[in-house]
């Protein structure tokens, strides 16, 4: 359904942001209206481009609530984020019980399947996730997929430990991704290395495997070396994406 979202007429015009963070704006902000109950205690808070939009929309809610509240980081970012907006940090260890958890996506198809992992965050993200009784989606657009790979290039995310990354290659080479390749830093100066001190192997696959994401990554998973694949299948409740028009897209 495509909602035109009950905002101040700023945040529906986009005002002081460009079109794509005026999506995520709109997004985010939605998201949090519809999902973030007084009674919400525990909240994950996820990673990307979004996601700081969640936390500006949370803050809006007032210190009355939010001083009883904890948040849950999926990452370094993430708990910059709380940390640095004042908000009470905790960890999935001590809270394995998440009322609700935003995250951003890089894709997300009609059943709410999504990829993630662009941020190499997917690990965490995915704990977090399944530890949240509710997982909302929020994203611009460009997200907005009828199948997963449509636009999302660089292929599946794959977290894997330093030790086992040229067999992990190998082997999903062999498996239909002949152009996974090992994520390198900006300036190629090595790989980029993730939250949890593992490597990030990115396997673009045929659209033929893309359209059966639950077997994909299972059979990415039982690698021995894998540690997370960046699908999720089947685990968000909805999935909302701003539109350049100041509408909202919930799925
Ligand atoms: C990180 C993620 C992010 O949520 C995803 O990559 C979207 O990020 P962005 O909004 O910056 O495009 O999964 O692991």
């Amino acid at each position: 359904e495509t909602i035109r979202p009950p905002l101040a007429p700023q945040v529906i015009a986009g005002e002081g942001l460009n079109v794509i963070e005026a999506a995520k704006r709109l997004a985010a902000y939605t998201a949090v209206d519809r999902h973030v109950k007084p009674e919400h205690t525990v909240i994950g808070v996820g990673s990307g481009s979004t996601v700081p939009y969640v936390v500006e929309r949370i803050l809006e809610q007032g210190q009355e609530l939010n001083k009883n509240r904890v948040f849950i980081p999926t990452s370094f970012q993430s708990r910059e984020l709380i940390v640095n907006n004042g908000l009470n940090l905790g960890d999935v260890d001590q809270y394995p019980t998440i009322d609700v958890d935003f995250d951003g996506a890089d894709e997300v198809d009609n059943e709410l399947n999504c990829i993630k992992g662009g941020g190499a965050c997917h690990l965490r993200e995915k704990v977090v996730a399944e530890a949240a009784t509710t997982l909302i989606l929020v994203a611009d657009y460009r997200k907005n997929v009828s199948y997963l790979g449509t636009n999302f290039d660089p292929g599946v995310p794959i977290e894997v430990v330093p030790f086992a990354y040229a067999k992990v290659l190998k082997n999903l080479r062999a498996m239909g991704s002949p152009n996974a390749t090992l994520r390198m830093a900006v300036r190629k100066a090595g790989p980029v290395v993730t939250d949890n001190g593992n490597f990030v192997i990115d396997a673009p696959f045929a659209r033929k495997d893309m359209m059966d994401p639950f077997t994909l990554t299972h059979k990415i998973k039982m690698l021995t070396g894998v540690v997370e694949v960046g699908i999720f299948c089947h685990m968000a409740q909805a999935a909302y994406f701003g539109n350049a028009d100041g509408s909202v897209t919930i799925k």
